[in-house]
C-alpha cells in the first residue's frame, strides 16, 4: 500500500504489501483512442465534442497543441472527473484538414502518438510548424515517419533523426505504397493522416500485426479507410464531417489491476467501461495463460458492419487473485498485443513458477525509456533472477527484497514496479519518480489506495 505523502494527492512513491486488494474502478480514458478522437475531429467538418474519463497528461498535451491551432476551442470538467472537449474542425466534408496557418510550435511533451500522428496531419496542411517534445521524447525515434512522409512530398527537418521535427506540408499529396520497416499503429496513423491529403489510392503495409484504432475511427467518421490484415489503404483525397464520442477506459492502465489481480493471494477487482479493441486485449490472454481467473464481459460491441454506432467495443473485466501462476514465452507477433504492457508482465513473470522468456521486443527499448534495460535493472533490483536479451529478458522468481526502482520518469515502469510491491514480489519499494505516472493515468495513486486494504 502507498505511504502518506507530504500533501494531499502527493504520492511518496513508497509502496509495501497491501494484505488484501478489492473493489470496483473505472479507469481514465483510453490514451491511444482520445489522440485520434481529438486529432481526427480537428481535421473534420463541423463541430465535435469528446468526451474523457481523468484524461491524462499525454492526452493533455494533444488537447493543448489544437488549441493552439485553434481547433479546441472548450474544455470543462464535470464534477465527476470527466472531461469534455470541444473540437471545431478545419476541414471539410471533402477534405480533411488541420486548422492553422502555420508558423506554430507544438509541444507534445510526453507523447509520442500525438508527435507521430500530428506530423502527417501536418504534413497534408500547407504551412510550417515545428514540434517539439520533453526530453524522453526528443530522444526516440522520428526517421521512420520522416522519410515516408518526404516521399510523398511533405518537407521534413529533424534534428538528427528525432524532435524537433519542421514540418512543411503541402497539398496534394503524392498516393504511393508504403511498406515501413516496423510494425507501428504510430507510422500507420501518420502515414493515414497524409493520405487523406493525397490524389489517389494510399497502401500501407506493416510486417507485422498493430493495433488497428485509425482504421477503425477513420471509417466510423466516413472517411474511405479499410484494413485487410497488415494493410491498410485510404482512398484520397478526402474528409468527413466531425463527430461526438465517449472514449473508453483504457485496457493498458486496467492492466496494472489486471496484473495485481491475478498475483495477490487475496484480490478481486472489477475493473468497469474498459475498451475491448480485439488488437488490445493480449494481456488477458498472457494472465489466462499464466493461469490467472479473469471475467471478461462484453457491454457494448462495435455494431455492425458498414458504419457501426461506436468505433471500439466496450466492457468489464473481474480478477481474483489466489491462483499459482504458472511461467510464459512470449514472441512473435503476439509481442505487439501486449507492447505497452510487457513491463507488468515482466513482473508477473517474476511472480510466476519456472522460466519465463519474452523474445521479439527491441521496440521496447526505443519506447518512453530502453524499457528492456529497466525493467531487467529493476527486477534484479527487488530480487528476481533476470537476464538481459537484446530483444527482451529471461526470467526466474527470486527471493523479494527492498530497493529503489529508477524509472527515467517512464510512467510504466512506476506503475509495474508499485504492483510490484503491492503483491509481495518486490519487498517496501521507493519508487523515484512516482508522479510520472500521471501521464497515462493521473489516479493511478488513489486507485491504488482505494483498492488496498
Ligand atoms: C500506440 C501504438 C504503440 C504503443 C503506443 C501507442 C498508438 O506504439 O506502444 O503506446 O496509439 O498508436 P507503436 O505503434 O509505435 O508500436
Amino acid at each position: 500500500m502507498e505511504g502518506t505523502g507530504p500533501g494531499p494527492g502527493r504520492p511518496t512513491g513508497v509502496v509495501a504489501a497491501a494484505a488484501r486488494l478489492a473493489g470496483r474502478l473505472r479507469l481514465p480514458a483510453d490514451k491511444s483512442v482520445a489522440h485520434r478522437a481529438l486529432l481526427f475531429n480537428a481535421m473534420g467538418a463541423g463541430t465535435a465534442t469528446v468526451r474523457l474519463d481523468r484524461p491524462g497528461g499525454d492526452v493533455l498535451s494533444m488537447a493543448g497543441v489544437l488549441q493552439a491551432l485553434g481547433a479546441v476551442t472548450d474544455l470543462v470538467a464535470d464534477d465527476v472527473g470527466a472531461t469534455v472537449i470541444t473540437v471545431r474542425g478545419g476541414g471539410t466534408p471533402a477534405a480533411a484538414r488541420l486548422p492553422g496557418d502555420g508558423g506554430e510550435t507544438l509541444d507534445c511533451g510526453n507523447a509520442g502518438t500525438a508527435m507521430r500522428l500530428l506530423a502527417g496531419a501536418l504534413a497534408g496542411r500547407p504551412g510550417a510548424a515545428t514540434l517539439v517534445g520533453d526530453a524522453s521524447l526528443s530522444s526516440r525515434p522520428m526517421e521512420r515517419i520522416a522519410a515516408p512522409l518526404r516521399a510523398i512530398g511533405a518537407a521534413i527537418e529533424t534534428t538528427d533523426g528525432h524532435a524537433p521535427l519542421r514540418i512543411t506540408g503541402r497539398r496534394p499529396l503524392l498516393a504511393m505504397a508504403h511498406r515501413p520497416a516496423v510494425a507501428s499503429a504510430q507510422v500507420i496513423g501518420c502515414l493515414s493522416l497524409a493520405a487523406l491529403a493525397a490524389g489517389g489510392a494510399t497502401t500501407i503495409e506493416v510486417p507485422g500485426p498493430t493495433r488497428d484504432h485509425t482504421e477503425r475511427m477513420l471509417s466510423w467518421l466516413g472517411a474511405p479507410v479499410h484494413r485487410d490484415g497488415m494493410v491498410t489503404t485510404i482512398e484520397g483525397p478526402a474528409g468527413f464531417a466531425a463527430r461526438s464520442l465517449t472514449v473508453p477506459g483504457d485496457i493498458s492502465s486496467a492492466a496494472a489491476w489486471l496484473v495485481a489481480g491475478a498475483l495477490h493471494p487475496d484480490a478481486e477487482i472489477h475493473l468497469e467501461g474498459i475498451g475491448l479493441n480485439p488488437s488490445r486485449v493480449g494481456i488477458i490472454d498472457v494472465l489466462r495463460e499464466m493461469g490467472a481467473d479473469i471475467e471478461v464481459a462484453l457491454e457494448r460491441g462495435d455494431g455492425s458492419e458498414g458504419q457501426p454506432d461506436h468505433p471500439e467495443p466496450v466492457g468489464s473485466i473481474t480478477v481474483r487473485g489466489g491462483r499459482p501462476l504458472r511461467a510464459i514465452a512470449i514472441s512473435g507477433d503476439r509481442v505487439a498485443d501486449v507492447i505497452d504492457e510487457l513491463p507488468l508482465i515482466g513482473v508477473a513473470m517474476a511472480a510466476a513458477e519456472g522460466r519465463s522468456e519474452l523474445r521479439d521486443a527491441g521496440e521496447l527499448r526505443v519506447k518512453e525509456s530502453d524499457r528492456v534495460a529497466l525493467v531487467v535493472a529493476n527486477l534484479a533490483a527487488v530480487g528476481a533472477l533476470v537476464e538481459e536479451r537484446p530483444d527482451g529478458w529471461i526470467v526466474r522468481r527470486g527471493r523479494p527484497r527492498e530497493a529503489a526502482v529508477h524509472t527515467d520518469g517512464d510512467h510504466r515502469i512506476a506503475m509495474a514496479f508499485a504492483i510490484a510491491a503491492t503483491c509481495g514480489v518486490a519487498g517496501t519499494v521507493r519508487i523515484d519518480d512516482p508522479a510520472c505516472a500521471a501521464v497515462s493515468y493521473p489516479s493511478f495513486w488513489t486507485d491504488l489506495e482505494t483498492l488496498s486494504r
